[in-house]
């Protein structure tokens, strides 16, 4: 026997000796099991159907956790396009592309401007000086970083960190409406004026809007000052935590204690 054989054998062996001992824990009372999606992803490539065993969605933790797997998978396609992505100028002058990132079933997702120099060197959204204020943020909302999805207008870095034009944000608005799609958030958060202006009219402004709930494609959506804002302008901090309430709320989720 080969030694594929061999180890595919030992994992049919180790799938069936789980599946007994679930069906001996369900008997037992066992409702629900979290499976990792990754877990899941790899014992759909097993010819578990083949061999008649059902992989009952008789929990909703597998039935999400099937969906999240989805939802990863659609979201490293467009990650991938992104990577490829020549529809505006800003293609020529990034290294990295940032696609956004973060759980796939997350209830809530923050989108910002656009990458800068940190984000830029590494493919990854906010993870510079404003983006440690928003895991401040977001850990102050209860929240981790790894639970919420967080992304961007534009996808490329524009030279210099100006704001990007109307024309980049209109050509790089695509990939955000179908991360927007996919995701499903009960809320979105809009991190200052570009933001705003890249969902809703490039004419709007911030400091008017903050604060009110908007709908964008039937999402509840809180604009907020951007952290870049914030740390310009400390002053400003209470005003986002008011924001930040309003979204817990509307979320029927706890609202932590601010300390600091
Ligand atoms: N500012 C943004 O708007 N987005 C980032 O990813 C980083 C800083
Ligand atoms: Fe493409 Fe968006 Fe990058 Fe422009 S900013 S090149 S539209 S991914």
């Amino acid at each position: 026997m080969s030694s594929k054989t061999d180890s595919h054998h030992a994992f049919v062996k180790v799938v069936d000796d789980l599946i007994q001992r679930l069906h001996h824990e369900k008997e037992e009372g066992l409702q629900h099991v979290e499976v990792h999606p990754q877990t899941l992803k790899k014992l759909g490539e097993h010819p578990l159907k083949k061999k008649g065993i059902a992989m009952k969605k008789n929990t909703r933790s597998i039935s999400q956790a099937e969906d999240a797997v989805k939802v990863q998978d659609a979201l490293e396609k467009i990650a991938k396009r992104v990577s490829a992505c020549k529809n505006c100028p800003l293609c020529e002058t990034r290294n990295r592309t940032v696609p956004g990132q973060g759980n796939p079933s997350s209830d809530i997702m923050f989108i910002g401007e656009g990458p800068g120099a940190d984000e830029d060197r590494q493919g990854l959204a906010f993870v510079g000086r404003a983006g440690k204020l928003l895991t401040k943020i977001i850990d102050a909302m209860g929240y981790t970083r790894d639970q919420v999805f967080i992304g961007n207008i534009v996808k490329c870095r524009p030279p210099g960190n100006r704001t990007p034009l109307p024309e980049e944000m209109k050509a790089c608005m695509p990939y955000l409406k179908e991360q927007i799609a996919l995701l499903k958030p009960k809320a979105i958060v809009c991190l200052g004026a570009t933001a705003v202006k890249g969902l809703f009219d490039p004419k709007i402004g911030i400091t008017k809007l903050r604060g009110q709930w908007m709908s964008f494609e039937g999402i509840d959506t809180m604009p907020t000052y951007h952290p870049a804002y914030l740390l310009r302008n400390p002053s400003k901090k209470a005003d986002v935590w008011a924001d930040m309430k309003t979204v817990l709320e509307r979320l029927g989720r706890p609202v932590p204690e601010k300390n600091g």
